[in-house]
């Protein structure tokens, strides 16, 4: 049975995500039920989570699905067609017709299927520890100035300010912030996440990300971009990041809206898979 997630849910959510040895977080799913209470599907069966799915609206020009999860005594029976099929048809309620996800190659299929189409690759790269922490950085409040807003919402080609928001008022997230550019990161299941990261000029994202780095030279980190930005790669290269996975970023576009094209130079690492 499809159901609207509800914060019980998480336990077993977080159970499907450790299966998968996926990065999120409980915060992660906290986060995607703050945004988007109406957008987050679980399927239950047997009195318990068997998938998962969300879909969140960067407001009306661009949806993206994540978290499609099924645990695998439950698979091959179509709880994942069905569930991001759920998603699909609650998005043309709200008028998203262009939905976006990140599609492992266990996905990609069912993607093709429901008319998802080949956008870009996406690449995770990672970096092991290097050195030991060199200062620890209190947790703060963040407030991204209303220009950077702005900036991101140019550069990516759609409205992710309320993401932006919710990740900034989240005291387990660090920002570094200047006037051309800005870069989170947050704790993960299994490694620090490095993202979202907007910036002018790879000079400035080098230093923005030095920083953001730098107390966290004990961590493992995970950096997932758009390899076809020549930039990210190369600053990836030379901060010590390596390629780990790669994933197919796809796009769904059935009523002709119209998603303006990303500026891929600058942006130099995505939120996560599941947001978009
Ligand atoms: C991918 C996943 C969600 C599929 O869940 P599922 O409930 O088994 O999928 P469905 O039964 O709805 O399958 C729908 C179709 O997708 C395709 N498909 C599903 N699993 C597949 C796999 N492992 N390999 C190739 N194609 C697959 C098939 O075409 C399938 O139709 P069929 O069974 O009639 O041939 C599940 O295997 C999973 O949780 N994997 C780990 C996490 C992951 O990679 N999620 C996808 C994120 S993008």
């Amino acid at each position: 049975m499809i159901r609207l997630m509800q914060a019980d849910d998480i336990d077993g959510a977080m159970r499907l995500k450790s299966v998968a040895s996926w990065n999120q977080t409980r915060l992660d799913w906290e986060r995607l039920l703050r945004l988007e209470p109406r957008g987050c599907f679980v399927d239950e069966r047997e009195g318990m989570v068997a998938g998962t799915t969300t879909a969140l609206r960067h407001g009306t020009e661009l949806a993206w699905i994540g978290m499609v999860l099924v645990l695998p005594a439950f698979r091959r029976k179509g709880i994942a067609r069905g569930l991001v099929q759920h998603a699909l048809a609650w998005l043309k309620e709200c008028g998203n017709a262009v939905i976006g996800l990140d599609a492992t190659a266990m996905g990609y299929s069912l993607y093709q299927q429901l008319r998802f189409r080949d956008e870009d690759l996406i690449e995770r790269w990672e970096r092991p520890p290097v050195r030991a922490d060199v200062e620890v950085r209190p947790s703060a409040t963040i407030k991204l100035s209303d220009s950077l807003l702005a900036l991101d919402r140019t550069v990516c080609g759609y409205d992710r300010s309320a993401l932006i928001r919710d990740l900034s008022t989240d005291p387990s997230v660090e920002c570094v912030q200047r006037t051309s550019g800005f870069a989170f990161g947050r704790p993960g299941s299994s490694a620090w996440y490095v993202g979202p990261c907007v910036a002018g000029s790879e000079s400035d994202a080098e230093s923005l990300l030095i920083d953001l780095l730098t107390p966290h030279g004990s961590k493992r980190v995970f950096w997932d971009f758009l390899p076809s930005s020549a930039p990210a790669r190369r600053l990836a290269c030379r901060l010590g990041f390596r390629p780990a996975r790669c994933l197919t970023r796809m796009l769904r576009n059935e009523g002709g809206g119209d998603l303006r094209d990303p500026k891929r130079s600058q942006i130099y690492a995505a939120a996560g898979f599941e947001f978009g």
